[in-house]
Formats: C-alpha cells, structure tokens, sequence
C-alpha cells in the first residue's frame, strides 16, 4: 500500500494533515465454517491484505468520509446526531454502525471525525472486507479519542455493527479474527466462551493459496441469515432431547442418536453439517499441531463436502476450484472459505505443486465457467494495529 500517497490525499480532501494511521486485516478460515454462530469452533487467520485508514479529530459533530477503493461516491458526510443506517450511505454505514454500536453500549464520542481509508481485500471475495472496516474504525476511532475498549470489545462491536445496523446475522469469527490475528498463526477459537489460542503455521513445504472465483452471489445475506435460522430452529428441537446450549455442544454420535427429533431432512442437514464441522474443526488443530497436513488437508476436504452436499453454502464454480485442487498431486486439502454463495476456496499446497495448481485453474476454469480466477499465496499477518 502506498501510504504517502494516502497521506497526501487525506490533506487534499480534508486540507490538513491526520492525527493517526491504522490498519485491520482480512482473513481466511483454514476450517469451521458456520460453526461460529451455532456455539463452535473456528479457526481462521488474519491475511496481511487489509484495508488503512488515516483519521483526524474535528471539534464539531460532523463526519466525513472518504474512501480511496471508491472515489466516484466521494466525499460523504454525515453526523454523530444522525447515525441511522442509509442505503445511499454505501461503505460508510459500516463506520457509522460502530458509532452506533459504541453507542448502545453507552460509551460516547466526544467529536466528529474525518476518515480515509483504501483497502486491498478483494471486496465480495468471502474475505471479510467489511469485518476489517468495522475492526479499522473501532481501533482508529478508540485511539483517537482514549476509550476504554479492548480488542475483543472492538470485534463484539463490529459484529453488532453487522447485525443490528447493516443486518446480517454474522457470527464473531470475522471480526475476532481481524482484532486479533497473529503473524504466522492461526486462531483456534471457542465462539461460545471467546477462548483462544494461537497455533503456529509451521506448513514448512506448503503454503496456503487462496483461490477467488470472482462469483458474487446478490442473495448471500438472506440466503445466509436463513442458514442461521434453519440451525436455530433444529437447535430448539434438539433441546427436548438433550440439555444443550448450541448445535455445536453436540457429539456427532450424540447427534445420530438425537436427530430424529427434527423430523425435517433440510434442516437436518443443516444440524449436521454444524455438529460435524466442528468435530472436524478440533481434530483439525490436533493434526496441525502433529505437523500433520495430509491429515489437516483431508478434514479440509470433508468439511467442502458437507457445505456442499449438506449446508448447501457452495456453488458449481467453487465446487470445480475445489476438484482442480483436489486432482493435483501435492495439494493437501482444500475447501470453499467464509460465508460461501461464491468467494474463495482455501488450499494448502506444497511448494513444488503450485505451479501445477495455478495451470490446471487457468487451462480450466475459465473454460468451464466463463470467469477468470484470481490466485493469491497468501501471508499470515497480525491483528489490526496502529501504522504511526
Ligand atoms: C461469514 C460470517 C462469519 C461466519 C462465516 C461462515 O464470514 O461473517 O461469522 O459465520 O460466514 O463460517
């Protein structure tokens, strides 16, 4: 990222220089997809990709905002006063849903702000983009103005940004994973107790290559929200059989034994894919942590085929990026990545194999999808943090 190129024109839009330089990642889940709302585990990292953003405190109520990824919309303003969310507000209802969020928590913000951000996520990829926004403004805004909020705060923050203010039922994994990811680690976290724990990416021959199809799905928050509530529904049935908190508290043979309490093959289908996938999940971090890719990779692989044939959260062009990877020698495993209804498929490749990997998708994904895919080595990177 060229940050004195964004110096330079925060002072061009605002006319004086900024107070502070931020920055919060993306991320990639290597594993445990959709568990983070049924009380699971997760266990994604944070990339170095992310969005900065550059903020200088005003001494009236105004806000303005400026983003450098789109700058036909301009400079938008609005104000502490009027933090509602608004269609025509576009990226900036996501700062303005911090505001709010801090706000319904009862903390309060003395002054308005300028803010200019630029980011180099791949916006719609699946690969949080608007967690980091939410992560970005929290720490930008609690710095500049001495709040008593911690990293956890900011993510429960952003998370209610999404809920309540931009309306997607989103669990916490993104935002935790932006507040709090760690350079060459990934996070084993327990969404229900917010427990967690770095694991170190020691994939010695192998890296992890993220792979966009370029399918954006228009539907995925309602397609998503309804996922959430089908697990609600199967959870509420499950509970007359057993004493449970989420569908994640639940063993796989524990679920067998249970299942036919929901009656509904969908929905049970969707309880499935959640107890199993976080079953897969623990045993995954195990393998990892025994240097064991092949096996980490295959988990992988089962956790693609339930979100495919079982949650139902896939479509053909990631399944087809998932059975290129899986037909190359030396790719380990490899999955669709995030909320799904298109974005990435995550792999862990070795070395030698990458090459051969990236030729299979150009001589064939295109062909069969009429979309071009974008390949990425990706790097592990640290939570968001202040630049200077
Ligand atoms: C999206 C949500 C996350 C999580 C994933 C699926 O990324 O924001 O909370 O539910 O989908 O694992």
């Amino acid at each position: 990222m060229d940050l004195q190129a964004m110096s330079k024109k925060f002072t061009d839009v605002f006319g004086e220089k900024a107070d502070g330089l931020y920055f919060a990642p993306g991320r990639v889940n290597l594993i445990g997809e959709h568990t983070d709302y049924n009380g699971g585990h997760v266990f994604p990292c944070a990339l170095t990709f992310g969005i900065y953003g550059l903020i200088r405190r005003r001494a009236d109520r105004t806000l303005r905002f400026f983003s450098m990824n789109f700058p036909e919309a301009g400079l938008i303003e609005s104000s502490l006063d009027s933090l509602i969310y608004d269609k025509k507000a576009s990226w900036t209802n996501y700062p303005k849903g911090v505001l709010w969020a801090m706000g319904q928590r009862g903390v309060q913000i003395p002054s308005g702000f300028d803010f200019l951000i630029n980011g180099d996520i791949p916006s719609g990829a699946g690969l949080s983009s608007s967690a980091a926004l939410e992560v970005l403004t929290g720490l930008a805004v609690r710095d500049t103005f001495g709040l008593a909020l911690d990293m956890t705060d900011l993510a429960l923050l952003g998370q209610k940004t999404e809920n309540d203010f931009c309306g997607l039922s989103s669990g916490i994994m993104d935002q935790f994973a932006s507040a709090m990811g760690k350079k060459d680690s990934a996070i084993f976290l327990d969404t229900q107790k917010l427990e967690y724990a770095y694991v170190p990416l020691a994939l010695k021959h192998s890296q992890i290559v993220i792979t966009n199809s370029n399918v954006k799905h228009s539907l995925v928050s309602s397609a998503y929200n309804e996922r959430r509530q089908q697990c609600a529904k199967a959870l509420s049935l499950l509970q007359t059989k057993a004493d449970i908190k989420a569908l994640c508290d639940l063993k796989p043979e524990q679920f067998e034994q249970i299942k036919g309490v929901i009656g509904d093959p969908v929905i049970t289908r969707r309880a499935k894919h959640a107890v199993y996938e976080d079953d897969r999940t623990v045993r995954a971090v195990e393998c990892l942590k025994k240097n064991d890719i092949r096996a980490f990779g295959q988990l992988m692989n089962e956790s693609h085929i339930s979100l495919r044939d079982d949650y139902e959260t896939s479509c053909p062009e990631t399944d087809l990026l998932a059975e290129i990877a899986w037909s190359v020698p030396g790719v380990y495993g490899s999955r669709i990545t995030g909320g799904g209804f298109g974005g990435c498929t995550v792999s862990i490749i070795d070395n030698d194999a990458i090459d051969a990997y990236k030729a299979k998708v150009d001589a064939e994904y295109e062909k069969k999808t009429g979309k071009k895919a974008d390949i990425y080595v990706a790097s592990v990177g640290d939570g968001a943090h202040r630049i200077e």
